[in-house]
């Protein structure tokens, strides 16, 4: 029987991907390297060094390491100031509900997530109280797809990895999930159904009866 929902925050609970595209285009395109939404699929999930990193590949550029921080915190800054009218609306389908239904049959709540932002984002939507436990990029040494993040949610529930099922929209935290030996189920981008144990287009077709 599953006793913890975790879940990945951009793409699974609300939709700040495409405030992270437009801030990594801005990045990308200020150092003359072209960046479009299919080379956003390879940065989903990544943390934010590691994400400029693979940018910096893409246009086979090296910089400073000087130059490299202070575009993580420009980029930074553009992006939590293009977030900074998010609200609940901004959830994705089904998730409220499902936050709900968990909490009101004693199911653990959980986030795993790259971003430094996470508990900022989660104040934000004012969900936060909502969840036992946010293991963010501020919280782990290796990120994703190593699976620290979920390990350490499911260890701070005292719980083990399998009897937590792991929501994520990235190949990277499908990875990390599996790694982890937990339920991994994909949401919402058909690209990484296959890698995962069950896929859906959103939550409202996620049905916890099933797995209570
Ligand atoms: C992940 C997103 O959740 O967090 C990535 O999928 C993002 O797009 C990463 O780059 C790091 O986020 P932040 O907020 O710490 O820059
Ligand atoms: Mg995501």
């Amino acid at each position: 029987m599953v006793k913890a929902l975790i879940f990945d925050l951009d793409g699974v609970i609300v939709t700040t991907e495409h405030n992270h595209f437009i801030a990594w285009q801005r990045t990308a395109n200020s150092l003359g390297i072209e960046f479009e939404e299919e080379h956003n699929e390879l940065l989903k999930g990544v943390s934010r060094a590691d994400s400029l990193k693979k940018i910096l590949e893409l246009g086979s550029k090296t910089i400073s390491n000087e130059a490299f921080e202070a575009l993580l915190k420009s980029k930074n800054d553009f992006y939590v100031d293009s977030i900074q009218e998010l609200n609940q609306s901004d959830l994705l389908p089904g998730v409220l509900d499902l936050l709900h239904e968990a909490k009101s049959k004693g199911i653990k709540l959980g986030i795993g997530s790259s971003s430094k932002n996470a508990n900022f984002i989660l104040k934000l939507i004012k969900i936060d109280h909502l969840f036992d436990v946010v293991i963010d990029g501020n919280g782990v040494e290796h990120p994703k797809p190593h699976p620290e993040v979920f390990l350490n949610g499911a260890k701070s529930l005292g719980l083990s990895p399998s009897e937590c099922i792991v929501f994520e929209d990235a190949a990277s935290g499908i990875t990390a999930a599996k790694a982890g030996g937990f339920i991994a189920i994909a949401v919402g981008n058909p690209n990484i159904a296959e890698m995962a144990d069950t896929y859906f287009n959103d939550l409202t077709e996620f049905s916890l009866e099933a797995y209570a």
